[in-house]
């Protein structure tokens, strides 16, 4: 049996629809649906941000989508189809999305995720973020988010006495 580990890559014009759907279906369940196409669209067509995918054979299986600050980099969203979880596959795009941010020196990136979501919480703490705060009424002042934190760089060690 061959083990394929899927690519990553950055998203084109043609996956809009996808992601939405994805974050329509896995991440905003139950809210109004913010991330539609078209906003999709404006992100991979942002410089600003990265929007990643992972292809599976028919379809996508995943992605993520980080926009780059000065200081921070800020996490959007970030979804694996349920089939696909618990692979990696989600730690992987998150890494790929870092790896530009640490490129250039930025210190932290920041996410939230719903307070209604242990298993995503559980994932960005195994991930090396740290829990930053309560965001009440986050979501459409309808759930709380959890605030999370990842730093990425230290200070150099003369700064830190
Ligand atoms: C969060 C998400 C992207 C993780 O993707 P993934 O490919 O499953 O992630 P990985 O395989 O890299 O890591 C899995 C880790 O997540 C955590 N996790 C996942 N499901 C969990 C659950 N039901 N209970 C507790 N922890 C869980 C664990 O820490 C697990 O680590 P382990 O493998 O050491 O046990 C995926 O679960 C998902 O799409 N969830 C729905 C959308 C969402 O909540 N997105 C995040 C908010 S924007």
């Amino acid at each position: 049996m061959s083990l394929t580990i899927p690519e990553i890559e950055l998203a084109v014009a043609a996956d809009a629809e996808r992601i939405a759907a994805m974050s329509r279906d896995y991440i905003e369940s139950g809210l109004l649906w913010s991330w539609v196409p078209a906003r999709v669209l404006r992100a991979i067509g942002d410089r600003s941000t990265n929007v990643a995918v992972v292809r599976g054979h028919r379809s996508l299986v995943g992605f993520g989508i980080m926009h780059y600050a000065d200081e921070c980099a800020h996490l959007a969203l970030l979804a694996v189809h349920p089939v696909h979880r618990n692979r990696g596959l989600g730690s992987r795009v998150l890494a790929w999305l870092e790896k530009p941010a640490r490129v250039a020196g930025i210190a932290r990136i920041d996410v939230e995720a719903r307070a209604d979501n242990p298993p995503a919480i559980e994932f960005y703490r195994r991930n090396g973020f740290e829990e930053a705060g309560v965001v009440a009424g986050y979501y459409q002042g309808r759930i709380d988010a959890v605030r999370l934190q990842k730093p990425l760089v230290s200070p150099p060690n003369d700064l830190q006495r």
